[in-house]
Protein backbone atom coordinates (compact mmCIF):
# COMPACT_ATOMS: atom_id res chain seq x y z
CA UNK A 1 0.00 0.00 0.00
CA UNK A 2 1.28 3.47 -1.05
CA UNK A 3 -0.52 4.89 1.93
CA UNK A 4 1.54 7.76 3.21
CA UNK A 5 2.36 8.58 6.82
CA UNK A 6 1.45 12.21 8.11
CA UNK A 7 4.64 13.56 8.99
CA UNK A 8 6.75 11.73 6.78
CA UNK A 9 8.27 15.39 5.76
CA UNK A 10 11.79 16.79 7.39
CA UNK A 11 12.18 20.30 7.36
CA UNK A 12 10.42 23.16 9.34
CA UNK A 13 6.85 22.85 7.80
CA UNK A 14 4.55 20.04 9.06
CA UNK A 15 2.33 18.53 6.79
CA UNK A 16 -1.43 18.74 6.90
CA UNK A 17 -2.49 15.39 8.32
CA UNK A 18 -5.43 14.21 6.25
CA UNK A 19 -8.90 13.95 7.79
CA UNK A 20 -9.34 10.58 5.64
CA UNK A 21 -10.44 7.91 7.71
CA UNK A 22 -9.00 4.45 6.31
CA UNK A 23 -9.46 3.16 2.58
CA UNK A 24 -12.95 2.32 1.64
CA UNK A 25 -12.87 -1.59 0.42
CA UNK A 26 -14.51 -0.98 -2.77
CA UNK A 27 -12.39 2.17 -4.27
CA UNK A 28 -14.12 2.87 -7.17
CA UNK A 29 -17.56 2.33 -5.29
CA UNK A 30 -20.37 4.70 -6.30
CA UNK A 31 -22.45 6.02 -2.90
CA UNK A 32 -26.26 6.67 -4.38
CA UNK A 33 -26.41 9.97 -2.43
CA UNK A 34 -23.58 11.18 -4.64
CA UNK A 35 -24.00 10.02 -7.66
CA UNK A 36 -26.27 10.99 -9.81
CA UNK A 37 -29.75 8.00 -10.57
CA UNK A 38 -28.82 5.63 -12.80
CA UNK A 39 -24.57 5.90 -12.60
CA UNK A 40 -23.02 2.33 -12.71
CA UNK A 41 -19.85 0.70 -13.91
CA UNK A 42 -19.89 -1.54 -17.15
CA UNK A 43 -16.71 -3.80 -17.06
CA UNK A 44 -14.83 -1.36 -14.32
CA UNK A 45 -15.61 1.61 -16.93
CA UNK A 46 -18.12 4.48 -14.78
CA UNK A 47 -21.80 4.98 -17.39
CA UNK A 48 -23.42 8.30 -16.69
CA UNK A 49 -27.10 8.25 -18.38
CA UNK A 50 -26.21 5.19 -20.05
CA UNK A 51 -23.12 6.84 -21.28
CA UNK A 52 -19.68 5.36 -21.60
CA UNK A 53 -17.30 8.54 -19.61
CA UNK A 54 -14.70 7.30 -22.15
CA UNK A 55 -16.96 7.48 -25.28
CA UNK A 56 -18.37 10.65 -23.46
CA UNK A 57 -14.94 12.08 -23.85
CA UNK A 58 -14.08 10.91 -27.07
CA UNK A 59 -16.91 12.67 -28.21
CA UNK A 60 -16.79 16.13 -26.25
CA UNK A 61 -13.13 15.99 -24.65
CA UNK A 62 -11.73 16.56 -21.64
CA UNK A 63 -12.71 18.23 -18.84
CA UNK A 64 -16.32 17.91 -19.46
CA UNK A 65 -18.84 18.46 -17.35
CA UNK A 66 -21.50 15.94 -17.56
CA UNK A 67 -25.33 16.58 -16.63
CA UNK A 68 -27.55 13.30 -16.02
CA UNK A 69 -31.13 14.60 -17.28
CA UNK A 70 -33.17 11.99 -15.82
CA UNK A 71 -31.68 12.86 -12.18
CA UNK A 72 -32.52 16.65 -12.69
CA UNK A 73 -35.97 15.68 -13.66
CA UNK A 74 -36.75 13.39 -10.45
CA UNK A 75 -35.95 15.91 -8.21
CA UNK A 76 -37.59 18.00 -9.68
CA UNK A 77 -40.77 15.59 -9.19
CA UNK A 78 -39.30 15.39 -5.62
CA UNK A 79 -39.49 18.54 -4.71
CA UNK A 80 -43.22 18.91 -6.53
CA UNK A 81 -44.80 15.84 -4.61
CA UNK A 82 -43.32 17.03 -1.22
CA UNK A 83 -44.83 20.49 -1.62
CA UNK A 84 -47.83 19.81 -3.47
CA UNK A 85 -49.42 22.39 -5.98
CA UNK A 86 -50.48 24.53 -3.86
CA UNK A 87 -46.45 25.58 -3.32
CA UNK A 88 -44.61 27.58 -5.57
CA UNK A 89 -41.03 25.80 -6.24
CA UNK A 90 -38.86 28.42 -8.21
CA UNK A 91 -36.05 26.52 -9.76
CA UNK A 92 -32.58 29.06 -8.56
CA UNK A 93 -31.31 29.35 -12.24
CA UNK A 94 -27.50 30.89 -10.54
CA UNK A 95 -26.95 27.01 -9.86
CA UNK A 96 -26.78 26.11 -13.32
CA UNK A 97 -28.65 27.43 -16.40
CA UNK A 98 -28.90 27.21 -20.08
CA UNK A 99 -32.38 26.74 -22.34
CA UNK A 100 -32.64 23.31 -22.27
CA UNK A 101 -32.57 23.56 -18.80
CA UNK A 102 -35.14 25.97 -18.53
CA UNK A 103 -37.19 23.68 -20.32
CA UNK A 104 -36.59 20.57 -18.66
CA UNK A 105 -37.62 22.49 -15.14
CA UNK A 106 -40.76 24.53 -16.82
CA UNK A 107 -41.90 20.61 -18.00
CA UNK A 108 -41.66 19.34 -14.70
CA UNK A 109 -43.87 22.12 -13.30
CA UNK A 110 -41.40 24.62 -11.53
CA UNK A 111 -41.19 28.27 -11.86
CA UNK A 112 -37.75 30.02 -12.19
CA UNK A 113 -35.77 32.30 -10.06
CA UNK A 114 -33.47 34.40 -12.13
CA UNK A 115 -30.91 37.07 -10.32
CA UNK A 116 -29.51 39.26 -13.19
CA UNK A 117 -30.70 39.94 -16.97
CA UNK A 118 -28.83 37.40 -18.12
CA UNK A 119 -30.38 34.73 -16.70
CA UNK A 120 -33.62 36.48 -17.27
CA UNK A 121 -32.38 36.23 -21.16
CA UNK A 122 -31.64 32.75 -20.94
CA UNK A 123 -35.25 31.96 -19.72
CA UNK A 124 -36.90 33.76 -22.59
CA UNK A 125 -34.89 32.38 -25.11
CA UNK A 126 -35.97 29.05 -24.00
CA UNK A 127 -39.67 30.64 -24.32
CA UNK A 128 -40.00 29.96 -20.27
CA UNK A 129 -43.51 31.76 -19.22
CA UNK A 130 -42.57 35.54 -17.97
CA UNK A 131 -45.56 35.12 -15.53
CA UNK A 132 -44.04 31.84 -13.80
CA UNK A 133 -40.67 34.11 -13.29
CA UNK A 134 -39.89 35.75 -10.23
CA UNK A 135 -36.60 38.34 -10.09
CA UNK A 136 -33.93 38.51 -7.42
CA UNK A 137 -30.63 40.83 -6.92
CA UNK A 138 -29.50 43.50 -4.47
CA UNK A 139 -28.29 45.23 -7.76
CA UNK A 140 -30.98 44.91 -10.45
CA UNK A 141 -30.10 48.00 -13.13
CA UNK A 142 -32.74 50.09 -14.77
CA UNK A 143 -31.81 48.13 -17.81
CA UNK A 144 -32.91 45.01 -15.88
CA UNK A 145 -36.06 46.13 -14.25
CA UNK A 146 -36.80 47.10 -17.48
CA UNK A 147 -36.78 44.32 -19.23
CA UNK A 148 -38.33 42.27 -16.49
CA UNK A 149 -41.18 44.73 -16.22
CA UNK A 150 -41.47 44.58 -20.06
CA UNK A 151 -41.19 41.02 -20.24
CA UNK A 152 -44.30 40.55 -17.75
CA UNK A 153 -42.54 38.83 -14.70
CA UNK A 154 -44.63 37.69 -12.33
CA UNK A 155 -42.55 38.60 -9.21
CA UNK A 156 -39.25 40.67 -8.42
CA UNK A 157 -37.81 40.52 -5.21
CA UNK A 158 -37.33 44.21 -3.69
CA UNK A 159 -33.94 44.76 -1.90
CA UNK A 160 -33.44 48.42 -1.44
CA UNK A 161 -34.90 51.78 -1.04
CA UNK A 162 -33.34 52.66 -4.26
CA UNK A 163 -35.10 49.67 -6.00
CA UNK A 164 -38.43 50.61 -4.74
CA UNK A 165 -38.21 53.87 -6.33
CA UNK A 166 -36.54 52.88 -9.69
CA UNK A 167 -39.13 49.74 -10.01
CA UNK A 168 -42.03 51.87 -9.14
CA UNK A 169 -40.88 54.62 -11.66
CA UNK A 170 -40.24 51.77 -14.35
CA UNK A 171 -43.58 50.02 -13.55
CA UNK A 172 -45.19 53.07 -14.09
CA UNK A 173 -43.68 54.11 -17.40
CA UNK A 174 -45.04 50.99 -18.71
CA UNK A 175 -48.30 51.15 -17.46
CA UNK A 176 -48.34 48.02 -15.65
CA UNK A 177 -49.22 47.21 -11.36
CA UNK A 178 -45.83 45.09 -10.66
CA UNK A 179 -46.19 42.62 -8.25
CA UNK A 180 -43.51 42.61 -5.83
CA UNK A 181 -41.83 40.70 -3.01
CA UNK A 182 -39.84 42.30 0.14
CA UNK A 183 -37.11 40.70 0.95
CA UNK A 184 -36.51 40.41 4.78
CA UNK A 185 -33.43 40.21 6.78
CA UNK A 186 -34.78 37.68 9.32
CA UNK A 187 -31.27 37.95 11.63
CA UNK A 188 -30.63 34.32 11.27
CA UNK A 189 -27.21 32.98 11.58
CA UNK A 190 -27.28 29.92 9.00
CA UNK A 191 -24.75 26.94 9.68
CA UNK A 192 -22.85 27.40 6.47
CA UNK A 193 -20.05 28.28 5.31
CA UNK A 194 -19.83 32.98 6.10
CA UNK A 195 -19.98 33.73 2.15
CA UNK A 196 -23.37 31.80 1.57
CA UNK A 197 -25.05 33.06 4.46
CA UNK A 198 -27.45 35.61 4.10
CA UNK A 199 -29.81 36.32 6.59
CA UNK A 200 -27.50 37.65 9.79
CA UNK A 201 -27.58 41.43 9.72
CA UNK A 202 -24.31 42.32 8.75
CA UNK A 203 -24.69 41.66 5.32
CA UNK A 204 -25.41 42.95 1.76
CA UNK A 205 -29.03 41.59 1.23
CA UNK A 206 -32.55 43.05 2.26
CA UNK A 207 -34.12 44.69 4.81
CA UNK A 208 -33.17 44.32 8.36
CA UNK A 209 -36.31 42.83 10.43
CA UNK A 210 -34.98 44.24 13.64
CA UNK A 211 -34.45 47.52 12.70
CA UNK A 212 -37.99 48.35 11.55
CA UNK A 213 -36.77 48.82 7.83
CA UNK A 214 -38.77 45.94 6.35
CA UNK A 215 -41.63 47.27 7.95
CA UNK A 216 -40.65 50.65 6.75
CA UNK A 217 -40.22 49.61 3.36
CA UNK A 218 -43.29 47.26 3.06
CA UNK A 219 -45.12 50.84 3.84
CA UNK A 220 -43.94 52.41 1.45
CA UNK A 221 -44.27 49.44 -1.37
CA UNK A 222 -48.03 49.18 -0.03
CA UNK A 223 -48.44 53.38 -1.06
CA UNK A 224 -47.44 52.88 -4.30
CA UNK A 225 -50.03 53.00 -7.49
CA UNK A 226 -47.53 50.97 -9.99
CA UNK A 227 -46.48 48.11 -7.47
CA UNK A 228 -48.56 45.60 -5.68
CA UNK A 229 -47.09 44.08 -2.28
CA UNK A 230 -47.96 40.71 -2.41
CA UNK A 231 -45.81 39.26 0.10
CA UNK A 232 -42.21 38.88 1.90
CA UNK A 233 -39.34 36.86 1.14
CA UNK A 234 -36.57 35.62 3.13
CA UNK A 235 -33.48 33.64 2.28
CA UNK A 236 -31.38 32.60 4.95
CA UNK A 237 -28.31 30.85 3.00
CA UNK A 238 -26.90 27.78 1.14
CA UNK A 239 -26.16 24.45 1.48
CA UNK A 240 -27.87 24.09 5.01
CA UNK A 241 -28.58 20.48 6.25
CA UNK A 242 -30.71 21.22 9.35
CA UNK A 243 -34.29 22.87 9.22
CA UNK A 244 -33.42 24.86 12.79
CA UNK A 245 -32.25 27.95 10.73
CA UNK A 246 -35.69 27.68 8.30
CA UNK A 247 -37.81 27.53 11.83
CA UNK A 248 -36.56 31.06 13.30
CA UNK A 249 -37.04 32.69 10.06
CA UNK A 250 -40.42 31.38 9.64
CA UNK A 251 -41.29 32.42 13.44
CA UNK A 252 -39.69 35.76 12.50
CA UNK A 253 -41.34 36.61 8.73
CA UNK A 254 -44.60 35.33 9.98
CA UNK A 255 -44.03 38.07 12.55
CA UNK A 256 -43.30 40.69 10.53
CA UNK A 257 -46.46 39.31 8.18
CA UNK A 258 -48.70 40.12 11.57
CA UNK A 259 -47.26 43.28 12.27
CA UNK A 260 -47.99 44.36 8.64
CA UNK A 261 -51.47 43.22 8.97
CA UNK A 262 -51.80 45.46 12.64
CA UNK A 263 -49.76 48.45 10.94
CA UNK A 264 -51.49 48.51 7.17
CA UNK A 265 -54.28 46.88 7.24
CA UNK A 266 -53.17 44.36 4.95
CA UNK A 267 -52.50 40.45 5.28
CA UNK A 268 -49.97 39.33 2.47
CA UNK A 269 -51.36 36.29 0.51
CA UNK A 270 -47.53 35.31 -0.39
CA UNK A 271 -44.45 34.09 1.75
CA UNK A 272 -41.28 33.10 -0.32
CA UNK A 273 -38.95 30.96 2.42
CA UNK A 274 -35.87 30.92 -0.39
CA UNK A 275 -33.70 27.87 -0.93
CA UNK A 276 -30.78 26.40 0.54
CA UNK A 277 -31.24 22.93 1.58
CA UNK A 278 -27.78 21.12 1.25
CA UNK A 279 -26.91 18.12 -0.96
CA UNK A 280 -24.34 15.62 -0.30
CA UNK A 281 -20.87 16.01 -1.93
CA UNK A 282 -18.92 13.19 0.02
CA UNK A 283 -19.87 10.15 2.29
CA UNK A 284 -19.51 12.13 5.46
CA UNK A 285 -22.70 14.34 4.20
CA UNK A 286 -26.15 13.13 4.67
CA UNK A 287 -29.13 15.54 3.48
CA UNK A 288 -32.45 14.81 4.75
CA UNK A 289 -35.08 13.83 2.82
CA UNK A 290 -36.92 16.43 0.92
CA UNK A 291 -40.22 15.04 1.53
CA UNK A 292 -39.88 15.39 5.55
CA UNK A 293 -38.31 18.79 5.31
CA UNK A 294 -41.15 20.10 3.31
CA UNK A 295 -43.51 18.51 6.06
CA UNK A 296 -41.65 20.08 8.73
CA UNK A 297 -41.60 23.44 6.93
CA UNK A 298 -45.15 23.59 6.24
CA UNK A 299 -45.52 22.18 9.62
CA UNK A 300 -43.90 25.24 11.27
CA UNK A 301 -45.43 27.95 9.06
CA UNK A 302 -48.86 26.80 10.23
CA UNK A 303 -48.05 26.56 13.45
CA UNK A 304 -46.21 30.39 13.24
CA UNK A 305 -49.27 31.59 11.47
CA UNK A 306 -51.46 29.86 13.70
CA UNK A 307 -50.01 31.62 16.54
CA UNK A 308 -50.60 34.84 14.95
CA UNK A 309 -53.69 34.48 13.62
CA UNK A 310 -53.30 34.86 10.42
CA UNK A 311 -54.48 32.45 7.28
CA UNK A 312 -51.33 30.15 6.10
CA UNK A 313 -49.81 32.11 2.61
CA UNK A 314 -49.40 30.70 -0.44
CA UNK A 315 -45.52 28.90 -0.08
CA UNK A 316 -42.34 29.48 -1.52
CA UNK A 317 -39.43 27.91 -2.05
CA UNK A 318 -36.49 28.52 -4.70
CA UNK A 319 -34.26 25.37 -4.37
CA UNK A 320 -31.25 25.92 -6.63
CA UNK A 321 -28.33 23.29 -5.51
CA UNK A 322 -30.75 20.38 -4.43
CA UNK A 323 -32.04 20.56 -8.02
CA UNK A 324 -28.97 20.40 -10.26
CA UNK A 325 -26.25 19.68 -8.15
CA UNK A 326 -26.05 16.03 -8.19
CA UNK A 327 -27.33 15.28 -11.68
CA UNK A 328 -23.66 16.70 -12.50
CA UNK A 329 -20.17 14.99 -13.25
CA UNK A 330 -16.89 16.38 -13.80
CA UNK A 331 -15.14 14.21 -15.96
CA UNK A 332 -10.71 15.28 -16.42
CA UNK A 333 -7.95 13.43 -17.83
CA UNK A 334 -5.07 13.03 -15.28
CA UNK A 335 -1.90 14.41 -16.93
CA UNK A 336 0.39 14.52 -13.96
CA UNK A 337 1.11 12.52 -10.94
CA UNK A 338 4.16 13.42 -8.17
CA UNK A 339 4.56 11.71 -4.91
CA UNK A 340 5.55 14.63 -2.46
CA UNK A 341 8.19 13.06 -0.49
CA UNK A 342 5.75 10.47 1.07
CA UNK A 343 3.16 12.78 2.09
CA UNK A 344 0.81 12.24 -0.93
CA UNK A 345 0.46 12.03 -4.20
CA UNK A 346 -0.58 15.44 -5.94
CA UNK A 347 -2.72 14.18 -9.60
CA UNK A 348 -2.86 16.99 -11.72
CA UNK A 349 -6.22 16.97 -14.59
CA UNK A 350 -6.57 18.99 -17.02
CA UNK A 351 -9.17 21.63 -15.49
CA UNK A 352 -9.13 22.88 -11.88
CA UNK A 353 -9.91 26.51 -10.02
CA UNK A 354 -11.41 27.80 -13.22
CA UNK A 355 -14.64 25.05 -13.07
CA UNK A 356 -14.45 24.69 -10.47
CA UNK A 357 -13.80 27.19 -7.84
CA UNK A 358 -16.01 25.91 -5.19
CA UNK A 359 -12.88 24.49 -3.40
CA UNK A 360 -10.93 27.19 -3.25
CA UNK A 361 -13.27 29.65 -2.68
CA UNK A 362 -15.18 27.69 0.33
CA UNK A 363 -13.02 25.07 1.10
CA UNK A 364 -15.57 22.59 -0.03
CA UNK A 365 -14.89 19.03 -0.15
CA UNK A 366 -15.71 16.61 -3.30
CA UNK A 367 -14.47 13.44 -3.22
CA UNK A 368 -13.50 11.14 -6.43
CA UNK A 369 -13.09 7.71 -8.79
CA UNK A 370 -10.77 6.68 -11.27
CA UNK A 371 -13.65 6.31 -14.20
CA UNK A 372 -11.62 4.94 -17.57
CA UNK A 373 -11.36 1.28 -16.08
CA UNK A 374 -11.21 -0.73 -13.65
CA UNK A 375 -7.96 -1.42 -10.90
CA UNK A 376 -7.34 -3.99 -8.41
CA UNK A 377 -4.29 -1.57 -6.73
CA UNK A 378 -3.73 -0.78 -3.47
CA UNK A 379 -4.92 2.83 -2.35
CA UNK A 380 -3.14 5.98 -2.43
CA UNK A 381 -3.76 8.87 -0.54
CA UNK A 382 -4.12 11.41 -3.46
CA UNK A 383 -4.60 15.60 -4.10
CA UNK A 384 -6.50 16.13 -7.21
CA UNK A 385 -5.15 19.74 -8.51
CA UNK A 386 -5.84 21.66 -11.17
CA UNK A 387 -3.56 23.13 -13.80
CA UNK A 388 -3.67 26.67 -12.94
CA UNK A 389 -0.39 28.56 -11.26
CA UNK A 390 -1.64 28.77 -7.93
CA UNK A 391 -1.26 26.33 -4.72
CA UNK A 392 -4.72 26.46 -4.11
CA UNK A 393 -5.98 25.47 -7.28
CA UNK A 394 -7.05 21.96 -5.76
CA UNK A 395 -10.06 19.85 -7.25
CA UNK A 396 -10.62 17.22 -4.45
CA UNK A 397 -8.58 18.22 -1.43
CA UNK A 398 -8.02 14.15 -0.14
CA UNK A 399 -8.90 11.04 -1.73
CA UNK A 400 -8.26 7.38 -2.04
CA UNK A 401 -7.11 6.46 -5.60
CA UNK A 402 -6.02 3.49 -7.16
CA UNK A 403 -1.79 3.46 -7.61
CA UNK A 404 -1.81 2.35 -10.45
CA UNK A 405 -3.50 5.53 -11.61
CA UNK A 406 -1.42 6.81 -14.91
CA UNK A 407 -1.55 9.75 -17.50
CA UNK A 408 -4.76 9.71 -19.53
CA UNK A 409 -6.75 7.96 -16.90
CA UNK A 410 -10.33 10.06 -16.42
CA UNK A 411 -11.46 10.88 -13.34
CA UNK A 412 -14.83 11.42 -12.20
CA UNK A 413 -15.75 14.29 -9.74
CA UNK A 414 -19.46 13.87 -8.70
CA UNK A 415 -22.12 16.52 -6.99
CA UNK A 416 -20.50 18.98 -9.21
CA UNK A 417 -24.11 20.19 -11.39
CA UNK A 418 -24.50 23.37 -9.34
CA UNK A 419 -22.08 26.45 -8.66
CA UNK A 420 -19.23 24.76 -10.86
CA UNK A 421 -19.71 25.54 -14.43
CA UNK A 422 -21.98 28.42 -13.64
CA UNK A 423 -19.27 30.13 -11.74
CA UNK A 424 -16.60 28.69 -14.26
CA UNK A 425 -13.85 31.98 -15.79
CA UNK A 426 -11.58 32.37 -18.09
CA UNK A 427 -8.01 31.86 -15.41
CA UNK A 428 -4.99 31.47 -17.40
CA UNK A 429 -7.21 32.04 -20.68
CA UNK A 430 -8.61 28.28 -20.35
CA UNK A 431 -11.53 28.09 -22.28
CA UNK A 432 -14.86 27.02 -20.09
CA UNK A 433 -15.38 22.84 -20.45
CA UNK A 434 -18.87 21.71 -21.85
CA UNK A 435 -21.77 20.87 -20.04
CA UNK A 436 -23.50 17.68 -21.79
CA UNK A 437 -26.51 16.43 -20.84
CA UNK A 438 -27.01 12.25 -20.91
CA UNK A 439 -30.25 10.66 -21.15
CA UNK A 440 -30.76 6.96 -21.94
CA UNK A 441 -27.22 6.62 -23.81
CA UNK A 442 -27.28 9.96 -25.69
CA UNK A 443 -25.71 13.09 -24.67
CA UNK A 444 -25.68 16.01 -26.73
CA UNK A 445 -23.61 19.08 -25.49
CA UNK A 446 -25.78 21.77 -23.73
CA UNK A 447 -23.37 24.23 -23.56
CA UNK A 448 -20.27 23.70 -26.52
CA UNK A 449 -16.92 23.77 -24.84
CA UNK A 450 -15.16 27.44 -25.12
CA UNK A 451 -12.19 27.48 -28.05
CA UNK A 452 -9.57 29.89 -28.13
CA UNK A 453 -10.76 31.59 -31.16
CA UNK A 454 -14.13 32.34 -28.82
CA UNK A 455 -11.64 34.06 -26.20
CA UNK A 456 -8.77 35.82 -28.53
CA UNK A 457 -12.20 37.18 -30.28
CA UNK A 458 -13.15 39.30 -27.30
CA UNK A 459 -9.38 40.77 -27.57
CA UNK A 460 -9.37 43.97 -29.40
CA UNK A 461 -5.80 43.89 -29.67
N1 LIG B 1 -32.77 32.07 -3.44
C1 LIG B 1 -31.90 33.07 -3.24
C2 LIG B 1 -32.40 34.41 -2.96
C3 LIG B 1 -30.52 32.83 -3.28
O1 LIG B 1 -29.67 33.82 -3.06
C4 LIG B 1 -30.07 31.51 -3.55
C5 LIG B 1 -28.63 31.22 -3.61
C6 LIG B 1 -31.00 30.51 -3.77
C7 LIG B 1 -32.36 30.81 -3.70
C8 LIG B 1 -30.61 29.09 -4.08
O2 LIG B 1 -29.92 28.51 -3.03
P1 LIG B 1 -29.57 26.93 -3.08
O3 LIG B 1 -30.86 26.17 -2.98
O4 LIG B 1 -28.87 26.68 -4.35
O5 LIG B 1 -28.70 26.74 -1.90
N2 LIG B 1 -21.99 29.79 -4.93
C9 LIG B 1 -22.35 29.19 -3.65
C10 LIG B 1 -23.83 29.24 -3.41
C11 LIG B 1 -24.36 30.65 -3.48
C12 LIG B 1 -25.84 30.67 -3.29
C13 LIG B 1 -26.36 32.01 -3.66
N3 LIG B 1 -27.75 32.13 -3.50
C14 LIG B 1 -21.83 27.76 -3.61
O6 LIG B 1 -21.18 27.33 -4.55
O7 LIG B 1 -22.02 27.07 -2.60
Amino acid sequence: MRAHPAGALHGDVTPEPHPLGPPPSDLGGLNPLIWPIGTTRAGGVVQLGGCDVRDLVGEHGSPAYILVEDDVRARCRGYRAAFGTDTDIYYAAKAFLTKAVANWIREEDLSLDVATGGELATALAAGFPADLILVHGNNKSLDELSAAVDAGVGRIVLDSDIEIARLAHVAAAAGVRQRVLVRVTVGVEAHTHEFIATAHEDQKFGFSLASGAALEAARRVAALPSLELVGLHSHIGSQIFDTAGFEVAAHRVVGLLATIRDALGVVLPELDLGGGLGIAYTDDDDPADIADVAKQLRAIVERECSAASLPVPRLAFEPGRAIVGPAGVALYEVGTIKDVDHIRTYVSVDGGMSDNIRTALYGSSYTCVLASRHSEADPMLARVVGKHCEAGDVVVRDVWLPSDLAPGDLLAVPAVGAYCRSMASNYNVLPRPPVVAVKDGGGRALLRRESLDDLLALDQG
